[in-house]
């Protein structure tokens, strides 16, 4: 077998959809079998429609269709039991753990003066504390392995600058830069290494709602926010001429911090943002 993580094992969160799907398919065509995780069901907090359990499905099926194995569970990174025996019993079928994403997340919206008790708890548990319990869980598989590994956080641009409107959004995603420079440290003895991805807007369901037009286009009536004048104002932040970036372009950082290219590098903030963090 051929390929930049061929014979590796990656462990994926919010693999259903979105970024998520887009790296289990990348890392796949490079070799790697994939454990994917999704909870694939609503929380009431986000304001638009989560992934299904018929995504998930579509993610196993073009992982399949490139010849490599993969085991996909419904479970919520919130909850650490379900996500560890998600992760136990993936390597238990295939064998090893060398890479580790954890992408699952929710936006939800807020100034934060007037933002639900709920909305900050599902955020901080779920971007923050989830990507903790995915690091948690994986861990002891890397180790036992003895041949090192990546594990890559998802964070965003909003971990290194602030925005109105998604205060506990920014605060987790920063947490997790926390989360990502210590993990570095205490594993970097195991040879596993540890960075955050920070992405621009991703072209995924997460913006392409209604939900988030009316967040960056709230002074126009309803019928004129269509996803043409939200690209103006979503390419006013980046410095690129482009209003978002694709899945495919953070998958492509990801397999190259998940390779053994990026060997010696760990503890990095790598920003995939059309350069929106220059401005
Ligand atoms: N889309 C963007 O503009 C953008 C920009 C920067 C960072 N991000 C981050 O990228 C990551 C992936 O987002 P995306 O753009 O693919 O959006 P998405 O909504 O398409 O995918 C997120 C996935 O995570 C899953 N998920 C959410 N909560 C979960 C939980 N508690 N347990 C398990 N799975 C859960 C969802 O069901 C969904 O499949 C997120 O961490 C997001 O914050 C997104």
């Amino acid at each position: 077998m051929t390929g930049r993580v061929a014979g590796k094992v990656a462990f994926i969160t919010g693999a259903a959809r979105g970024q998520g799907r887009s790296h289990a398919i990348r890392l796949a065509s490079e070799g790697a079998d994939i454990i994917a995780v999704d909870i694939c069901r609503q929380v009431d907090s986000v304001p638009y429609a989560m992934a299904t359990p018929e995504d998930l499905t579509e993610t196993v099926r073009q992982v399949e269709a490139l010849d490599r194995r993969i085991v996909a569970t419904q479970a919520d990174v919130r909850d650490y039991a379900a996500l560890s025996g998600a992760v136990d019993a993936g390597v238990a079928e295939l064998g090893r753990l060398d890479i580790v994403s954890a992408n699952a997340g929710i936006f939800s919206f807020g100034t934060l003066d007037e933002i639900a008790e709920v909305s900050w708890q599902d955020m901080i548990d779920t971007n923050l504390t989830g990507v903790w319990h995915a690091a948690k869980a994986a861990i002891p598989h890397l180790k036992a392995g003895g041949r090192g590994g990546s594990i890559i956080l998802t964070s965003s641009s909003l971990g290194l600058e602030g925005m109105p409107n998604v205060g506990h959004y920014v605060a987790a995603k920063h947490a997790v830069v926390g989360l990502m420079r210590t993990l570095a440290l205490e594993l970097a003895p195991f040879s596993i290494r540890v960075n955050s991805l920070h992405p621009t807007t991703v072209n995924t369901d997460m913006i392409q709602n209604a939900a988030t037009y009316e967040l960056f286009a709230g002074d126009l009536p309803a019928a004129e926010r269509t996803q043409a004048v939200v690209a103006e104002r979503f390419q006013a932040i980046n410095a690129l001429p482009v209003p978002w970036v694709e899945p495919v372009d953070i998958s492509n950082a990801l397999l190259w911090l998940a390779s053994d290219e990026a060997r010696y590098v760990t503890g990095v903030t790598l920003p995939v943002d059309a350069g929106e963090l220059l401005r």
